[in-house]
């Protein structure tokens, strides 16, 4: 379901849970897990509200959040706090009597919803005339199920942020070229660090479904889906011309679904895991602009009160879509799991998940 059609649809959370107060719903949802002890998982992704997180049983980047539910074998329901693609990975590595409860079915990735199955489909049929078999398709963690589905079906693996560089990196020891989907900006900037040139990169346009390149189609490495984020796309090359000129001394850190341009521009980059990580590590005084999502921002701002720490975009607003999971959102998929109810249950085909993790065990056998 895409986030338009999400939204379309009424959430279905009942009125009686706006008018809760704060203190209430603490203490309904902290009773609820100390009822239910390791019957409940709850995992957060970074970008979550810290008013989600406080009750989060771990936080972590994607990659930890697909190593956490794979692992995971004893809970009977995972209440998953992030986005659907992650909710469906979850309910993929998970056993067929675990449910996984997404408290909000509004909390899609308009990345994800850049690509869908049947664009690609159109475009792997153009690609290979062009090409032969000589294409290995890689995803982004933040697509379809069906699209990991067709990934793992046609020999190929997801990849996060964190593992890019390797994923694409393998990728090149099974086929000459990579069809890189649905971010563009990662793929650019993965590919880019392990020396491809810029000029052996072609953009694949499933709006128009052609492939925008200029030179010999012999000369093309990597084909990139034309899909990006709209929370990182609000980061820009002026931002950090910015930042530079009010303080030279200013470290600028971003996450790699930034476009290229503001990736090479900054002095770091990775996933939200090395983002932490790195200021965690800097030392006291040191002086930070981070590109990326707001939830995370402020928390490392609020956490580091020893080192200066700003938006690398002053006008930056939070991730509207992993902004859904809210305090009543979790109390009522609580209270719909502890009487024995499934709302707003994530489920992935059979068949789907046959492939799709094919294409996730790829990954996860080389994290
Ligand atoms: P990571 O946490 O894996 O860096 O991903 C960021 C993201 O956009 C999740 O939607
Ligand atoms: Fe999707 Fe971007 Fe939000 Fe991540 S930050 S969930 S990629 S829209």
């Amino acid at each position: 379901m895409s986030i338009l059609d999400a939204l379309k649809r009424s959430n279905g959370l009942p009125d009686r849970y706006k008018e809760l107060s704060d203190q209430e719903m603490v203490a309904k949802i902290t009773a609820i897990k100390a009822e239910m002890g390791d019957r409940l998982y709850l995992p957060a992704h970074h970008y979550q509200k810290d008013e989600v997180v406080q009750f989060a049983d771990d936080t972590g980047d994607s990659l930890q959040l697909a190593q956490l539910a794979a692992r995971n074998k004893k809970a009977e329901a995972i209440v998953f706090c992030g986005v659907h693609f992650m909710a469906e990975t979850a309910d993929i590595l998970t056993e067929e009597d675990q449910t996984v409860i997404l408290p909000d079915m509004r909390a899609g990735c308009s990345m994800a919803d850049m690509a869908n199955i049947h664009q690609t489909e159109r475009a792997w049929s153009h690609l290979v005339n062009l090409f032969g078999d000589t294409i290995l398709p890689l995803t982004y963690v933040n697509s379809t199920a069906a699209i990991k589905g067709f990934v793992g079906k046609n020999g190929g693996a997801t990849v996060t942020s964190s593992n890019a560089v390797a994923m694409v990196e393998w990728g090149f020891t099974q086929k000459e070229r990579i069809l890189f989907l649905p971010d563009q900006h990662l793929g650019q900037n993965t590919a880019y660090d392990l020396g491809v040139p810029l000029e052996a990169m072609a953009v694949w346009d499933p709006i128009t479904d052609t492939l925008e390149y200029e030179g010999e189609y012999d000369a093309v490495e990597v084909i990139l889906w034309k899909g990006h984020c709209s929370v990182h796309e609000k980061f820009t090359v002026q931002n950090i011309a910015q930042i530079r000129e009010n303080d030279p001394d200013m470290n600028v850190i971003v996450h790699p679904e930034c476009s290229f341009d503001v990736v090479e521009r900054s002095d770091f980059s990775g996933s939200t895991k090395m983002i932490i990580e790195t200021i965690e590590e800097a030392e006291a005084g040191t002086k930070w602009a981070i590109g990326t999502e707001m939830n995370l921002v402020n928390r490392i701002i609020q956490q580091h009160p020893d080192k200066k720490i700003v938006s690398l975009n002053p006008n930056m607003c939070p991730c509207l879509t992993m902004n859904r999971i809210d305090m009543p959102h979790l109390l009522w998929a609580l209270e719909e799991v502890q009487s024995g109810k499934k709302t707003n249950q994530i489920i992935v085909d059979q068949e789907t998940s046959f492939y799709a993790i094919k294409a996730l065990n790829r990954m996860l056998d080389r994290a």
